[in-house]
């Protein structure tokens, strides 16, 4: 099983951000955590962060075909963005959205969720966890 762990704006500024939201663990740790418990799962997968919305639809767009499954923390784009929205439902792979923090306890502009409107699922506030929450409920849903 191959999926494609997608990341957006900012997230590359984990352990200098906000620390007392995000924690202060690394971007270059989240990728060594993924790449572990993908390891021990068997999966296939690609890590990518962008801070440029265009890039990131080019990459869910490249992963038609090639991939079986997105997990996707697309940051502050969630909350604005109906091109990541149309890129998910484009390829139609199945996506799960991942927050870091729990977006439902924070601010009201951060209570709309485009890119959740394709996704089967979403893990928010389980800090590096809900990767791995996200690839578990990835692994069961193309199993079926
Ligand atoms: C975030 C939550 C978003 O609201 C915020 O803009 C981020 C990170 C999270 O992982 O908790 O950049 O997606």
């Amino acid at each position: 099983m191959k999926l494609l762990f997608l990341n957006g704006p900012n997230l590359n500024m984990l352990g200098i951000r906000e620390p007392d939201i995000y924690g202060r663990q690394t971007y270059a740790a989240l990728e060594d955590y993924i790449r572990g418990f993908c390891g021990e799962m068997g999966i296939d997968c690609e890590i990518f962060q962008s801070n440029h919305e265009g890039v990131l639809v080019e990459a869910i767009q490249n992963a038609y075909g090639k991939m079986d499954g997105i997990v996707i923390n697309p940051a502050a784009y969630t909350h604005t963005s109906v091109a990541i929205l149309d890129a998910l439902k484009a390829v139609s792979l199945p996506a799960v959205e991942v927050h870091l923090s729990d977006v439902s306890q924070r601010e009201s502009f951060r209570q709309i969720s485009y890119a959740g409107m394709a996704c089967v699922k979403t893990y928010a506030g389980y800090g590096f966890k809900g990767y791995r929450l996200a690839a578990e409920y990835l692994k069961e849903h193309i199993g079926k």
